[in-house]
């Protein structure tokens, strides 16, 4: 893997990320502006003004279509955006993607996060654009079967989590069993399931991957109940930060890791076929930390205190570690060499912005030197 190979798939061409007003799309947005992509994407109005999208200035760099990608196809944003960027790659990121708001509404998460997957891949099949949600029921794709209408072929890669599989006190691998426990977990393995579905039963005459991440940390995340946002929030209102399961081992790994894993798929399949499949990406299992280690390492950078509250938000796994071995059998390897490097990247660019640095250009900074540190 390395740096130039990631121009060379990238470069001038265009890439729609669903989810881009998000944590992970602000991020990818910017790594594929940083590779000379055109890039576009869709995603609700972020609910923070102090979060990547924001700080990122993504609106400057992307063609951003705010809307709900599970919209009746009468009055769905996101068709028009999609014929308008005429996608060479996909990335479908858009999800509610909270474990505990998946609990206070199971309805939303399983609305957004599984059909969202399937009105995605219904509108790509062809670009075969139903008039409506009665139209996909009544098997819209199949009447155009039959004139044999053809599409372009674009890589697909559906970014699901670790929480995909059934629970196991070992790192899961990508033939384990799958079963997400909860709405959140289970409206990701119905969605990783769609599109492999959609690839294999259906014959979408598209490229589609899944890939499976750890739990990501990066500069820009603001989303509520997750472990660095609650450090931040706590420590700029000098408040106690509150950690319900510290001692909860979690493949926790930079963002950047877990994207350049997207971009490495997403480039491989659409030059050969047989890349296509489900992947996870996270750290190697001995690196998987207790939330505590992970605490206190930003302690190290942050001037804050914790306690352990003990408050559930429901069953969640004590236990979670992602075998790497596929991954890295097609080239990925992670750009931070260990946790420390990691927990530096992610406190520095909090620090930086509480400091009214720019952090677009900052962010594009650390995304350089992580794509230069593969050619070390
Ligand atoms: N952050 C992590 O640790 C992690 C780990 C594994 C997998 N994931 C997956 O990565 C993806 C991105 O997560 P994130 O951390 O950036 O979350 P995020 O909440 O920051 O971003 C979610 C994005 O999806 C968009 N979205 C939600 N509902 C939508 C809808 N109905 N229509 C259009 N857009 C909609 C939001 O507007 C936002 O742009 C999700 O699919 C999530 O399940 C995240």
């Amino acid at each position: 893997m390395n740096r130039l190979n990631f121009i060379e798939a990238y470069k001038d061409k265009n890439v729609y990320i669903t989810g881009i007003t998000g944590f992970k799309g602000g991020w990818l947005a910017l790594m594929l502006h940083y590779l000379g992509a055109n890039v576009s994407g869709i995603g609700l109005e972020p609910d923070q003004d102090d979060g990547i999208f924001y700080h990122g200035k993504i609106n400057e760099i992307a063609n951003v279509t705010i809307g709900d990608i599970t919209a009746n196809a009468n009055v769905s944003k996101l068709i028009p955006s999609l014929i308008e960027a005429n996608p060479d790659y996909i990335i479908h990121m858009a999800a509610q993607p909270i474990v505990s708001e998946g609990y206070k509404d199971p309805f939303n998460t399983f609305h957004t996060n599984i059909m969202g997957t399937v009105m995605l891949h219904e509108i790509i099949r062809g670009l075969r654009l139903p008039a409506s949600c009665e139209d996909l029921r009544n098997g819209f794709s199949k009447k155009l079967d039959e004139h044999n209408i053809s599409c372009k072929r674009v890589s697909v890669v559906n970014v699901t989590t670790d929480k995909v599989y059934k629970e196991i006190d070992r790192p899961l691998k990508e033939s384990d069993e799958m079963f997400g426990f909860d709405p959140y977990s289970l409206s990701k393995t119905c969605s990783d399931m769609i599109s492999t579905c959609y690839r294999n039963a259906l014959n979408s005459p598209h490229y589609i991957s899944t890939v499976r991440a750890g739990n990501v940390i990066g500069g820009g995340d603001m989303a509520p109940n997750r472990i660095i946002p609650d450090i931040v929030r706590a420590t700029e209102a000098g408040e106690l930060v509150e950690i319900r399961s510290p001692y909860s081992v979690r493949p926790y790994q930079h963002v950047f890791d877990a994207l350049s894993a997207y971009l490495l798929v997403g480039m491989l399949q659409r030059r050969n076929p047989i890349y296509q499949g489900e992947y996870n990406v996270g750290p190697d299992p001995h690196q998987t930390m207790e939330t505590y280690e992970l605490v206190e390492k930003m302690k190290q950078h942050l001037n804050f205190n914790w306690k352990n509250t003990g408050k559930s938000i429901g069953k969640e796994s004590n236990y979670l570690a992602l075998d790497n071995h596929k991954i890295k059998s097609i080239g990925w390897r992670p750009a931070y060499a260990n946790n420390d490097e990691v927990v530096k990247a992610v406190s520095e660019w909090y620090n930086k912005a509480t400091q009214g640095k720019n952090m677009q250009k900052f962010t594009l900074n650390q995304i350089k030197e992580a794509f230069e540190s593969y050619e070390k």
